[in-house]
């Protein structure tokens, strides 16, 4: 499978600093051993189209709302992502299930309005320390991919990222044999599902980690925080 490189940018850089990251980025780009997405804060994402266009650097939004228009304030729409030449949508991210409290349901909706406009949904799920140490990853994740994909298109393109809540901006990243183990497990469960999509891990994912973690089983490339906000930092991570 062809590995992905992701990169969450949350709530960080301009569209001036954008401009400024993809000048410099486009220079190393061709380095990068799989394909490269880019997730801008909402109004950063005009500054990526225009700097990204004829380039190998795909983009997307954070998140959307499950409509298109309307008296929806506040809210991002996926076919404004989509005119802007966006190819994918970021999904329950674990901020937006904690902080924004999106549910699965909300998820599952986002995840069809996503697939029905011809994007890419790259569905975020993970267990939080308290969920690992009581053994019920398993069973949170199962529960993750079951509601949130209740209403996906198994015909049309899908992205996973696992990324456990515990190792998101803590330093802490998850040892190798989680990693395989828990991909491995995440793998399964797509499959007796009927879905077949590159998984990605997510968390504390740097330049000296990263190595190791992309041998591991069903591991198909990355989605990263801190670490991608740095031209050399993240062209690193996608070389490998
Ligand atoms: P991190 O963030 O790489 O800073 O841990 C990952 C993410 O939130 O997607």
């Amino acid at each position: 499978m062809k590995k992905i490189f992701a990169a969450n940018w949350k709530l960080f850089k301009s569209p001036t600093e954008t401009r400024n990251f993809f000048k410099s980025f486009k220079e190393v780009s061709a380095k990068a051993t799989g394909d490269l997405v880019f997730f801008p804060s909402a109004i950063s994402l005009e500054a990526a189209s225009e700097t990204v266009k004829g380039s190998n650097i795909a983009f997307g939004a954070q998140n959307c709302y499950v409509q298109v228009q309307g008296a929806f304030t506040g809210e991002n729409s996926a076919q404004i992502v989509k005119e802007l030449g966006g190819q994918y949508i970021l999904i329950g991210h674990s901020e937006r299930r904690q902080l924004f409290g999106e549910t699965d349901a909300l998820i599952a909706d986002k995840v069809a309005l996503t697939q029905s406009l011809g994007l890419i949904p790259m569905l975020c799920i993970g267990e939080t320390l308290q969920e690992r140490e009581a053994t019920h990853t398993f069973r949170v994740l199962e529960t993750q991919l079951l509601l949130g994909l209740a209403k996906a298109d198994k015909a049309k393109p899908i992205v996973i990222a696992y990324e456990p809540v515990w190792a998101i901006g803590t330093g802490k990243v998850a040892t190798p044999e989680q990693v395989a183990e828990t991909h491995t497990d995440v793998h399964n469960i797509l499959t007796k599902m009927g879905f077949t999509a590159p998984i990605l891990y997510g968390g504390s994912v740097k330049p000296d980690n990263a190595g190791t973690l992309i041998k591991q089983p069903h591991v198909s490339g990355f989605l990263v925080g801190g670490a991608s906000l740095e031209v050399d930092s993240f062209i690193k991570i996608a070389s490998v």
